[in-house]
């Protein structure tokens, strides 16, 4: 398989890395390569920092609302040393998760370092790296898995020093996904792609610390197919209804295949694109044109 975890310290549920080489084709054949790469939900970011370690782009915007997430990538890319200090020093055991749980959750207050620290931490040791979920293995640690599961601290090492040697080209972003799109023109040159991966439409409740309701979606695919908005993108979604009617007017293509009563095969996912975009063929298995 692709490298959904080779270059992310962070674990996401549907984490989007293995998309990396579709989009980096994208950008080959759309002469787009070498430029811009924005992520405005990037969560782990694992296509953007594949593209650019691999050359494709040659900036990503990191982009994600959730202030702990935020937290994660600034420790990451300014304050490395401090961050790396801290993993190498921090024992993994329930003590430590209640003490960066209560940090996570704001009880008690931590400098940025900490508070990133405090999302590896959770994302780490908690189920399907969920920061509102449960620890692995259980309160009580009596599951065939303990907390340190995951956590395997060279591993997650080397990956935080890789992005530190690249942070001159990584700029990280706290905004809400509307109001940084809604300027995106000014913030990236001619030659950016943008890809969007927001919470899903039916199962993205739960999962993250923020969620969308339809007006929200809504917003987005008006704002993306407007005139107003004048860089190439792409979005994944849950293959549903009133996703590929609010993308009614871009060319979708669906994959992840699933069996339905109505039809015998249908995508589960989805992904649409902007107007002028090429999109190579067959780079997805099993991929199929929405009508
Ligand atoms: C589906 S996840 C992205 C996963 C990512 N593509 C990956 O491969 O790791 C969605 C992310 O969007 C963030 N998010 C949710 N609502 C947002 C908003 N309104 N603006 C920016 N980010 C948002 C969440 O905090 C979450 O990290």
């Amino acid at each position: 398989m692709y490298s959904n975890k080779l270059y992310t310290p962070l674990r996401y549920p549907g984490g989007k890395a293995q998309f990396a080489p579709f989009i980096a084709r994208l950008m080959e054949e759309n002469g787009l390569a070498g430029g811009h790469y924005l992520e405005p939900y990037a969560g782990g970011a694992g296509v953007a920092l594949e593209l650019l370690f691999h050359g494709h782009a040659e900036h990503i915007h990191i982009n994600d609302l959730d202030p702990a997430v935020h937290a994660f990538w600034v420790a990451v890319t300014q304050e490395s040393d401090a961050l790396l200090d801290l993993l190498h020093q921090t024992p993994v055991d329930m003590e430590q998760w209640f003490r960066w749980r209560s940090v996570l959750r704001g009880e008690s207050t931590g400098t940025v370092v900490e508070r990133g620290f405090a999302t590896l931490f959770l994302n780490r040791t908690n189920r399907s790296g969920i920061l509102k979920g449960g620890v692995i293995g259980g309160l009580a640690q009596s599951g065939t898995y303990k907390l340190d599961a995951r956590f395997k601290k060279d591993v997650l090492a080397a990956r935080i020093k890789k992005i530190a040697q690249h942070a001159d080209h990584i700029t990280v972003h706290c905004e809400d996904a509307l109001a940084l799109l809604s300027r995106a023109t000014r913030l990236l040159p001619v030659r950016s792609l943008v890809y969007l991966d927001p919470p899903y439409f039916v199962k993205g409740r739960g999962l993250y610390r923020n969620y969308y309701e339809h007006q929200d979606h809504l917003a987005i695919a008006r704002l993306l197919q407007s005139r107003q908005f004048r860089r190439p993108w792409l979005v994944s979604y849950d293959n549903v209804n009133e996703i590929r009617q609010m993308y009614e007017l871009s060319r979708g293509l669906s994959y992840g295949l699933s069996y339905t009563a109505q039809q015998r095969y249908i995508g589960s996912e989805v992904m649409f694109f902007s107007q002028r975009l090429s999109v190579p063929d067959g780079a997805i298995p099993q991929s199929q044109l929405v009508a």
